[in-house]
């Protein structure tokens, strides 16, 4: 395989709203940039902000916003960077398109029951949707299509953020994208 120096490589977590996507991308980014890697993270709800202000949550809608999240991506890995998406991305088809554009892809699951992504509800955005407030809301009023066969599956109700982190990095080091 090709040094991660030539190229990076797409870490893309998918999971649930509070399944803990954001908080695992962030140590996981520390650690390698503690080890000289160039990483960059792009957080689905960072990059609304600043690409795509205008987009809601209908399929249609996400799956651009995925769609460009995937662009930037591509333009990271094949840069030497490696590109870390912490973003819900729930549709499957989705993510298949994003890993044939990237190519070097990495996909976690973020695994968390929706009871306890409800309990935790970090931004009080599940309480909203449960009230009616939200339409579309992921888990409540809109789907997510689970991974069939993602190269890892974290169960962030079972470890703490840390350990999902240090799975991660375990298994791109058993993938071959990471030095041990
Ligand atoms: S994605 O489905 O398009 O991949 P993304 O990860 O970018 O979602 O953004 C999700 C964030 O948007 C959530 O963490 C939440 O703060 C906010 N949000 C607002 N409305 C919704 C909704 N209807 N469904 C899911 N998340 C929503």
């Amino acid at each position: 395989m090709e040094s991660v120096r030539e190229h990076g490589f797409a870490l893309w977590l998918t999971g649930l709203p509070s399944s803990g996507k954001t908080t695992i991308a962030r140590l996981i980014e520390r650690e390698l940039r503690a080890r000289g890697l160039k990483v960059e993270v792009l957080d689905g709800d960072e990059v609304r902000q600043h690409l795509s202000p205008q987009l809601g949550f209908s399929k249609e809608e996400r799956d651009i916003h995925i769609r460009r999240i995937a662009y930037v991506a591509k333009l990271l890995v094949r840069n030497g960077v490696i590109a870390i998406i912490a973003a819900i991305s729930p549709y499957r088809e989705t993510r298949r398109y994003a890993r044939d554009l990237i190519g070097h892809f990495v996909e976690v699951y973020v695994n968390c029951p929706l009871q306890v992504c409800i309990e935790r509800d970090v931004k009080g955005l599940y309480q909203k949707a449960l009230r009616g407030e939200i339409a579309n809301f992921t888990g409540v009023s809109d789907p997510y299509e689970e991974p069939l066969a993602p190269e890892l599956v974290v169960h962030s109700h079972q470890e703490t953020p840390a350990e999902s982190a240090r799975r991660v990095l375990t298994r791109l080091i058993e993938l071959g994208y990471l030095r041990s």
